[in-house]
């Protein structure tokens, strides 16, 4: 199963994604993860890391080449969950040319939504425990008494709400683009987290049971 996670910043698609990857056993690919963990080792260039302080998309390039190394490596040969990217419409047609020229598709891109006043509490009160990856929230999922939290620089409500209007500058193309190809699934992300769960599962089985055709399986187990 080859899957993107799309959504505004705080709409869970982290969260969802740890989830999923674990009962598909598939990787998370995060190029948030990704950018982040190469600023903390001084890889990331002062130009770069300011645009990301400041909500802004870093160049196409940039993501394109983590993604392509990335969906290489072993673990991601059996497919993969990508978690915030492609964003814009030359970054999915990278996508479709560096997994076509593999001989491989994407299976389905799901759009978590949720409102935007609901966006600013879930960023704004997220912590992440920097020695797990966990990710709590101060009010939704308190961190345990030992957790090592971190809050991220963009996750200032100011910087939040430039964040969320980059996504929809962006959405406003990318969206519509997999909906002509077939791909998307839009998914309702309000609710608690298990029943979100609910949903995005329903959504992957649907398709997963859409693609095995006459055998109707629709288990992880049966994922390519
Ligand atoms: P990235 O790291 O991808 O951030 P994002 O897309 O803004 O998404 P977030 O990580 O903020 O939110 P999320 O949807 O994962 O929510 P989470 O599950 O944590 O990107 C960061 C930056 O990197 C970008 O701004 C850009 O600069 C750059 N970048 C990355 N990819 C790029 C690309 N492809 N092109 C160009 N630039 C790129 O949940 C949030 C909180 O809500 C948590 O506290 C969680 O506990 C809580 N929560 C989750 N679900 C629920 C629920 N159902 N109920 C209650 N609380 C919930």
């Amino acid at each position: 199963m080859r899957l993107v996670f799309v959504g505004p910043p705080g709409a869970g698609k982290g969260t969802q994604a740890k989830v999923i990857c674990e009962r598909w056993k598939i990787p998370q690919i995060s190029t948030g993860d990704m950018l982040r963990a190469a600023k903390a080792q001084g890889r990331l260039s002062a130009e770069l890391v300011e645009k990301m302080a400041l909500g802004g998309l870093v160049p196409d390039q940039v993501v394109v080449g983590l993604i392509a190394d990335r969906t290489q490596a072993d673990d991601a040969k059996n497919g993969f969950l990508l978690d915030g990217f492609p964003r814009t419409v030359p970054q999915a047609d990278a996508l479709d040319e560096m997994l076509a020229a593999r001989g491989s598709k994407l299976d389905l891109v799901i759009a978590l939504e949720v409102p935007r006043a609901l966006l600013f509490e879930r960023a704004v009160l997220r912590r992440t425990d920097i020695r797990t990856g966990q990710i709590y929230h101060l009010k939704y999922k308190p961190p345990p008494p030992d957790a090592e939290l971190e809050h991220r620089a963009d996750d200032r409500e100011e910087v939040v709400r430039n964040r969320v209007e980059t996504y929809e500058g962006m959405t406003s193309e990318l969206l519509p683009h997999y909906e002509k190809k077939g791909l998307l699934a839009r998914v309702d992300g309000v609710g608690d987290v298990d029943e979100v769960t609910r949903r995005v599962l329903s959504s992957i089985e649907g398709r997963s049971g859409r693609e095995a055709g006459a055998t109707g399986a629709t288990e992880p187990a049966e994922r390519s």
